[in-house]
């Protein structure tokens, strides 16, 4: 069977493994966390980064900086990952889910501005497969309202919008580095802050809420409890292993770009001749090849083709269960708003392996194994 996902290893991060436990500092905000950090900074031109320990707590750290309280709502898709809601509504806030737009699974921006009150207090567009939202209409729409942005970018490092790179729009972002990503250290992920004005706390509040970061730098004599905070540090060990896999991201872009767009034309006619659509790409983005998906007729032909795929040996997958719909969703989260665009894609659309263990081979078995797939229409 071919795997829907498997982590790659560049064969470095067991090098950069050994040398941070050799160093004897295995705990975070060492040598190979500024590195990484220096090299993130640098590759989004944005003024700062932190490395915490998953996209979810950069979100929950989003959530802390935002000062966010009960009663407070938060604006966002409901296809998407749950930790984009969970972070909010863990401190109290009410997730106000929007639908998306379909020709890229990302939020609309007319949901976006519908769905805005007086207890708005952020907004949360989700990159979804790493293509931009309207960054430059949902820009506009927070300059002129003063609400924050807070792009999840868990899928879209690499990726731009208007050549400027994801994760650099928002008040603050988060990465993720979860080994379904294309830049992996087990579990990880990063808090960009764009807006100066949440930097100071957000080191205080990675570091369970002491200024220990500015002690480390020699700024105070001694650190103490200055804030609320917890634990979002990542050990130099994971450090290590992402350093590594950043060092290497050309030459795992270039290969998943590959392969991307091996299935992209490879799948072009039959896509066509089956009515199935395939990934829209906007001419304001580029993306940094993180998925690959399908969208079938029916919920019943996806289904069909998943059991096709794994008859011949590919794993194929689809997500997200819409939010809106989940129980947690309808306990904690509001909308007023319909979702038959959220609802269709979460019915349809199925993933392709996307991974660097894919051979050449492995990708034209795969574009077969497809392309052997009749959609029925009655289906
Ligand atoms: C859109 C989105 N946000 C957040 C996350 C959470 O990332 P992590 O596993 O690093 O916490 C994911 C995970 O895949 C995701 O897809």
């Amino acid at each position: 069977m071919i795997p829907f996902s498997k982590a790659y290893s560049t064969g470095v991060e067991i090098e950069y493994i050994s040398r941070a436990l050799d160093s004897g500092k295995t705990s975070g905000d060492g040598e190979f966390t500024r590195s990484a950090q220096e090299w993130l900074r640098t590759q989004l031109h944005a003024p700062h980064v932190l490395l915490t320990t998953s996209c979810t707590h950069a979100l929950e750290m989003s959530a802390l900086l935002l000062d966010i309280q009960q009663g407070d709502e938060v604006i966002m898709p409901s296809f998407t990952f749950v930790s984009t809601a969970n972070a909010f509504a863990l401190h109290g806030a009410t997730p106000v889910f929007v639908d998306i737009d379909p020709a890229t699974q990302n939020m609309s921006t007319d949901a976006v501005r519908a769905a805005i009150t007086e207890q708005t207090k952020a907004i949360i567009p989700v990159h979804y497969a790493g293509v931009g939202c309207r960054m430059d209409e949902l820009g506009a729409l927070a300059k002129n309202t003063g609400i924050p942005i807070v792009e999840d970018n868990a899928h879209g490092l690499f990726g731009t919008f208007n050549n400027k790179p994801l994760g650099t729009f928002g008040a603050l972002a988060t990465l993720s580095f979860h080994d379904t990503k294309n830049i992996t250290c087990g579990e990880g992920g990063a808090l960009v802050i764009n807006d100066e004005a949440y930097w100071e706390r957000a080191e205080i509040i990675r570091e369970k809420g002491t200024n220990r970061s500015r002690f480390f730098r020699g700024q105070v004599d001694k650190y103490t409890w200055v804030a609320l905070g917890s634990s979002y540090v990542m050990s130099e060990v994971l450090t290590a292993y992402l350093l590594a896999q950043l060092e290497h991201s050309s030459t795992i872009q270039q290969r998943r770009t590959e392969i991307w767009s091996m299935y992209h034309n490879g799948l072009r006619a039959w896509a066509e001749i089956n009515g199935v659509r395939q990934p829209h790409i906007p001419l304001e983005c580029n993306h940094p090849a993180h998925m690959y998906y399908l969208i079938l007729p029916s919920l019943s032909e996806r289904q069909r083709f998943i059991e096709h795929t794994k008859n011949n040996g590919v794993q194929t997958v689809f997500h997200y269960l819409p939010l809106h719909n989940s129980d947690i969703g309808k306990r904690f989260g509001y909308t007023t708003g319909q979702f038959p665009v959220t609802e269709h894609i979460a019915d349809t659309l199925v993933r392709l392996p996307l991974h660097l263990h894919l051979t050449d081979d492995d990708c034209t078995r795969i574009i077969e194994t497809v392309c052997s797939f009749e959609v029925r229409h009655d289906g």
